[in-house]
């Protein structure tokens, strides 16, 4: 039987052994994940820089829970007002490629995002991009709550995962994951076992999440970036008019941000401590 003990043990060794490992300057075996072509660049940095919108700009110390190496320029952002930038993760080297980013700007913290171990109220601001999926099941609220915990009244945080199954990833994603089974199918018989291997994730939706968290503090759940990876390599292209295709995309979820939350691939939670 797989603990939880045992699941965080995994996804700590995935990225001090893997995910964290540069392959080449300044580009981590992590980003493979990120879509980093040109016609996606200016998508992807506006949706990078709504974070900033939901934490005060300035203050005395940020959390970045689950910092990773705090691998794109766009994360730098968001401490720029802040006295020091609180880097918690599980991976030492995680935290080890952080301080080469932001050396004394940062503190750097072995730590679980489930059980923080700092003060109550001891942050201005907090992020946590990516991080909170690759909890157990059971870990995932006592996260946010930990998060909560640890901020300064009247301050909030934002913090970005993806949902499991989205209706606009479902319908976008259904056409390409039939082509990949297709592919799947045909390696099988050429017993091709080159799949590489990820780490656990485990993801769920807005309704439940509202649910659950919703209980214990203020949420609001509202677009980060609507669709996948999978999608934009498949559906945007230079040539295509992607850049054009990526605005409209970007000017539909400003306008209706709660809608792209909700059904979108990645929202941003945002939660408040209440004065
Ligand atoms: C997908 S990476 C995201 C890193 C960074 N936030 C970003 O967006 O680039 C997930 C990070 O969360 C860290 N992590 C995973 N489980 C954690 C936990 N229980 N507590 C703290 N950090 C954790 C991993 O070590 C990794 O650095």
């Amino acid at each position: 039987m797989t603990t939880n003990t045992d699941t965080k043990r995994h996804v700590r060794e995935f990225y001090d052994q893997v995910g964290w490992q540069q392959v080449s300057d300044g580009v981590y075996q992590n980003a493979r994940y990120e879509d980093l072509r040109p016609v996606a660049r200016d998508y992807i940095q506006s949706c990078h820089t709504r974070v900033s919108r939901h934490i005060a700009p300035k203050g005395r110390y940020l959390l970045d829970a689950g910092s990773g190496p705090i691998q794109y320029p766009a994360y730098l952002e968001y401490s720029k007002g802040y006295d020091k930038r609180v880097c918690a993760d599980i991976s030492i080297q995680a935290l080890r490629e952080a301080r080469k980013r932001i050396g004394e700007h940062g503190f750097f913290v072995v730590a679980d995002i489930s059980q923080l171990p700092f003060k109550s109220e001891a942050f201005d601001g907090a992020v946590s991009l990516h991080t909170i999926h690759h909890l157990p099941p059971d870990d995932h609220i006592p996260a946010y709550r930990q998060v909560h915990r640890t901020l300064t009244n009247g301050s909030s945080a934002v913090l970005v995962n993806g949902w499991h199954m989205p209706l606009i990833g479902r319908i976008l994603e259904a056409p390409i994951r039939v082509r990949k089974w297709f592919r799947q199918m045909r390696k099988r018989r050429r017993k091709d076992k080159g799949a590489r291997e990820g780490t656990f994730v485990r993801k769920y939706n807005a309704t439940w999440l509202k649910n659950e968290l919703g209980q214990y503090m203020p949420v609001d759940i509202l677009v980060w970036r609507s669709i996948s990876v999978m999608v934009l390599r498949t559906y945007v292209h230079a040539r295509l008019g992607g850049r054009a295709l990526l605005r409209v995309l970007y000017s539909l979820e400003e306008r209706f941000p709660r809608f792209f939350g909700k059904y979108g691939q990645y929202p941003m939670v945002v939660i408040r401590k209440e004065e």
